[in-house]
């Protein structure tokens, strides 16, 4: 795909946007109220940062944003990685059918990988009659043509790509917070790990141009952004595949350099193709954070070979090595799956040891979910449920304990914390962040969000700190 169409296409996209634009701005010359819109992002980081795009698309057509699912556009952003994911949808669309019944003008649109799944379309189109526009996970950038057809025609919309090599830059986006901001450099997954929806759902793997990524960050570090976290499922391989290969490494290299932006992150990272490179720039960097998220899945070396991992168990537990003998104070947390099939009281075992040799900060525990069309989901010795509980319980409290000794590495320390919100329970608290992502609660007042400030850990209370402010 050439230059050149994505940018014929950005621009027919912004003809869309400024037709409808001029047509709302005289319906609210005509009524005084403008009309609004509502997003529920479930899932991950990815379909936050889709949400933002969109979001940015409405509020420049003119819609203005509402907490209340009362909207006049309501746009659900899915997830499918794992069943219930699916399942909250399902209720949610339930009641949102009764409430379009007392307010018929409401449009419903529905988008993300749930939606590129071709069951789950005609189960809505059967059960869900109401819905007005479904669109995937390629085609964000089309919503306010989506929109105008929904508007001219009066039926449902459906518009879904199986996979595309488009990158469509420069389309608006609306950011959640002002300081800190997630900047996709590739879509998509090449890896089929064989319990995952995702490769199936977000397509191939395709990096962004690194002048891309590196004009966005700067445009970001100019508007006041201070944090990016660049988002990928695989951000190790990125670049891979450009005409003009270059490393992940290499494009950390460049980010570093762009003045104003003081913490990088990034997300997430398969150990597969976790390079010496990135270690060595990792250690010498001012800015990258001290955390690394690093998915295990599984500790049977039997297992991950079933899950098409590409690594063992002691091929993980000597990446962790490498990674700490370089960087020892790196918080470093992962995502384990239990109960995959076949998985036996042994395998389980190996996971629970390498949990307890790693000692990770956090790690996100999942039970094993049957996805239709997954290799997985057609092998033959699925795991009961009751034992795969029974096991998610054993290892969830194995986690919890790593975790509480996590927060205690910082205590009586002062290290920089970056100011995010308002505490939600006590109004006299600012929340913040450490570098390891680490959350901290200490004194302070609205002037703070954004800011990068010396706070000393006092206490830790499990998960979290309670620090003082040094002036
Ligand atoms: N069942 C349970 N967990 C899954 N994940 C991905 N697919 C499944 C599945 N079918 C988990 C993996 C991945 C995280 C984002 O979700 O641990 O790293
Ligand atoms: Fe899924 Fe594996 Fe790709 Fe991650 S790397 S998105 S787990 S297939």
């Amino acid at each position: 795909m050439d230059l050149s169409t994505n940018e014929f296409e950005a621009a027919k996209q912004l003809q869309f946007i400024n037709k409808l634009k001029a047509q709302f701005e005289m319906d609210y010359e005509k009524t005084g109220v403008r009309k609004t819109y509502h997003i529920e992002t479930f899932g991950c980081q990815m379909n936050a940062r889709d949400s933002e795009k969109i979001s940015g698309i409405l509020k420049q057509i003119g819609y203005e944003e509402t907490d209340s699912e009362e909207a006049d556009f309501i746009i659900f952003n899915t997830c499918t990685v794992r069943e219930n994911a699916n399942n909250k949808v399902y209720g949610r669309l339930g009641n949102l059918g009764k409430l379009k019944k007392n307010k018929p003008d409401m449009i419903i649109a529905l988008c993300g990988c749930m939606m590129q799944e071709p069951t789950v379309v005609e189960k809505i189109k059967q059960s869900y009659s109401f819905v007005d526009i479904i669109f995937g996970t390629h085609n964000i950038f089309k919503l306010a043509e989506l929109l105008n057809t929904r508007l001219e025609s009066d039926r449902l919309v459906i518009d879904l790509w199986k996979d595309t090599d488009m990158i469509v830059e420069n389309l608006p986006s609306d950011r959640k917070y002002p300081f800190k901001a997630g900047v996709n450099i590739m879509f998509g997954c090449n890896n089929f790990c064989s319990y995952c929806i995702v490769p199936y759902v977000r397509g191939r793997e395709r990096s962004r141009n690194p002048e891309d990524i590196i004009a966005e960050i700067t445009e970001l570090a100019k508007d006041g952004v201070v944090e990016i976290m660049l988002l990928g499922q695989n951000v190790n391989s990125y670049g891979k595949n450009l005409p003009n290969p270059i490393t992940f490494a290499q494009l950390l290299t460049e980010i570093e350099q762009i003045n104003g932006i003081e913490r990088i992150r990034f997300m997430t990272s398969h150990p597969k193709d976790l390079s010496d490179e990135l270690i060595e720039v990792m250690s010498k960097s001012e800015k990258i954070c001290d955390h690394l998220h690093l998915p295990l899945q599984s500790g049977s070396s039997r297992l991950l070979k079933i899950m098409n991992r590409q690594y063992t168990k002691e091929g993980y537990l000597d990446l962790v090595e490498r990674i700490r003998a370089k960087m020892p104070h790196i918080s470093l947390t992962t995502d384990i799956i239990v109960g995959f099939p076949g998985e036996t009281e042994e395998d389980f075992e190996e996971t629970l040891d390498v949990v307890r040799k790693v000692k990770f900060d956090s790690a996100f525990t999942f039970i094993y979910s049957r996805r239709t069309g997954t290799p997985a989901a057609s092998m033959e010795n699925q795991i009961e449920e009751s034992v795969a509980k029974e096991r998610f319980d054993r290892l969830l409290k194995e986690v919890q304990a790593n975790q509480k000794m996590a927060v205690t590495k910082e205590e009586k320390t002062v290290q920089k914390v970056l100011v995010e919100e308002i505490n939600r329970q006590d109004t006299s608290l600012v929340t913040g962040r450490l570098s390891n992502n680490i959350l901290v609660h200490f004194k302070g007042d609205s002037s703070l969000i954004g800011k990068i400030v010396d706070v000393y850990l006092d206490e830790n209370k499990g998960f979290y700190y309670i620090g003082t402010l040094v002036k």
